[in-house]
């Protein structure tokens, strides 16, 4: 494991992490699971060990939730004043950009992903999530309601409302942009006052540990969040199922979604999902080809394709189809793919073998229904978890790679020739709405379109635009509720309506 170490071309406060030991933070303090176990984090580019982390399960889960039961209802949280709370807030974004260097190295070592991007995106916009939601701790507020109460003729009454809490909640993240879907999930549960049990991706442990150490720098209070590493099936089951947690904020696959929807039934947990997407990219025949060839190769193989907005489906005006496949197809060939601590690479490997056979058998799958891979089209063989950016065509409807989420590098390209009957119905064929692009000069076009793609977002000459004003999340299958902006807040409070007879 040392030769491992020694290999890494990683800063001294990074080793200095890794060398420190991988417990669970519950209730302010630092554990090793109740059961002793432990399991190993993996270099995905590599195939090696890089460290092990403790392997919450339930009876992690049970002290984690007492914690931030106890946290909600007494102790200096409840009692914060807003200020205090945004103020604090604020320093955990101001944390989290004096770490930049150090969370980037954690964050390419632990998923893939190439350093440079974790340094321009993870990390920042992680950091951006705190401080924009540190703003809503004091602009939270309820209403004075005019109210007339037929049945009490002459009798006045003063109405107002009050945001609350939600209270106890339970966030379960995924692999792709860990450290971001941790800010995203607990920025806005701590600005409402809620408290946390945040079960971090398997795949991925490692920034969620490191936040926890900066939450306590930050001076937030024990027990308002508490991390568990640990497994799905076991820790992630079990903290959906416990009766003390009042909600579940949820992202991850549409599977495991319905999962937690049939498990929240039995005591009607508060639920918010943010799930997958098969998200149409749309090239119409007037769009400026030189931004959104670019547009269309980012928008599927930014982040390896592992991104539940990434533009899958790309639809080609017929006029322009040859030269947009071959476009993008010449954008794939050139990404660099490598150790994503190598400053020269462009895509890192897919974060797990698991998620490399997975992709690999879409790949196959496609061959096999009668799909053409232009480029790419081959999962590599060996040690790290390597997929080719890959441009298919000669796709049909039915096939699996048009109608199941892929998350990896492989972008499908449909022609089409007329906008309303064929392509609309055919963008809109999907059980997920998340996302969805469109390319063109014509702008009464481009609003017309969007108004009827049924997605939550759609990007207009842009794509995989993300700010954590604006409100994310999906229609259909993709989801219930919104992440960012002033949309997630709702996810968080319980609204009281307060009635006194005057
Ligand atoms: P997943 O949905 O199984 O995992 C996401 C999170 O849920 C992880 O923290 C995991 O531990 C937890 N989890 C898994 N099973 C659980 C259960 N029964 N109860 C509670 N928590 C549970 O996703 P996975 O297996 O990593 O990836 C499978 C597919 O899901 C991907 O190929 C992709 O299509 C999709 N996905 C979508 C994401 C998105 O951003 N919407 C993110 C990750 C995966
Ligand atoms: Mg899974």
């Amino acid at each position: 494991m040392n030769a491992v170490r020694n290999d890494l071309n990683v800063s001294p406060s990074t080793l200095a992490f890794l060398d420190r030991p991988k417990h669970l933070l519950i209730g302010g303090r630092w554990m090793p699971a109740a059961s002793g176990k432990t399991f190993a984090v993996i270099d995905p580019a590599t195939g090696r060990e890089v460290c092990q982390v403790a392997e919450g399960d339930k009876e992690d889960i049970d002290r984690a939730v007492t914690a931030a039961r106890c946290a909600f209802e007494s102790g200096p949280w409840p009692t914060m004043t807003p200020a205090e709370r945004g103020k604090l807030i604020w320093r955990i974004g101001d944390l989290i950009l004096g770490h930049l260097e150090e969370l980037a190295e954690i964050e390419s070592l632990d998923n893939g992903k190439p350093l440079r991007v974790a340094r321009v995106a993870d990390v920042p916009l992680a950091a951006d999530m705190f401080h924009y939601m540190a703003g809503w701790a004091t602009k939270r507020h309820g209403a004075t309601l005019p109210i007339s109460v037929l049945y009490t003729p002459g009798v006045q009454y003063h109405s107002y409302t009050r945001p609350e809490p939600v209270g106890v909640v339970g966030q379960i993240i995924p692999w792709n942009f860990p450290l971001l879907m941790a800010a995203w999930k607990l920025a806005p549960a701590l600005t409402t006052g809620c408290t946390v049990v945040l079960k971090v991706a398997e795949e991925t442990p490692l920034s969620g540990l490191r936040l926890g150490e900066i939450l306590q720098e930050a001076g937030l209070p024990d027990g308002v969040v508490n991390i568990i590493t640990g497994f799905g099936e076991t820790a992630g089951a079990a903290l959906v199922a416990h009766r003390d947690v009042d909600k579940i904020a949820f992202t991850g696959s549409t599977e495991v979604g319905k999962l937690i929807v049939k498990a929240a039934a039995h005591d009607l947990k508060r639920v918010s999902l943010e799930l997958g997407g098969k998200s149409p990219n749309i090239i119409l025949k007037d769009a400026d080809l030189d931004v959104a060839i670019p547009g269309a190769a980012n928008a599927i193989f930014f982040n390896h394709g592992q991104c539940c907005s990434a533009g899958s489906r790309l639809y080609a005006d017929a006029s322009v189809y040859d030269k947009v496949v071959a476009g993008v197809a010449e954008q794939a060939k050139k990404i660099k793919l490598g150790h994503g601590l190598d400053p020269d690479t462009q895509m890192g490997p897919m974060v797990s073998e698991i998620q490399r056979n997975r992709v690999r058998g879409y790949l196959e799958a496609g061959e096999r229904e009668g799909a053409r891979a232009v480029t790419g089209g081959k999962a590599r063989e060996g040690a790290g978890y390597f997929v080719e950016p890959t441009v298919l065509v000669d796709t049909t409807p039915d096939m699996q790679v048009i109608r199941e989420e892929i998350f990896g590098p492989v972008v499908a390209a449909i022609p089409f020739k007329t906008l309303d009957d064929e392509l609309i119905r055919q963008a809109n064929a999907t059980v997920y709405g998340l996302a969805a692009g469109i390319w063109t000069r014509d702008l009464s076009r481009a609003h017309s379109l969007a108004a009827k793609l049924k997605a939550g977002t759609v990007w207009v000459n842009c794509y995989n635009i993300f700010d954590s004003a604006l409100p994310f999340g999906g229609y259909k299958q993709s989801g219930w509720g919104r992440e960012m902006g002033d949309a997630v807040l709702d996810n968080y409070t319980e609204t009281k309506a307060v009635t006194i007879r005057l």
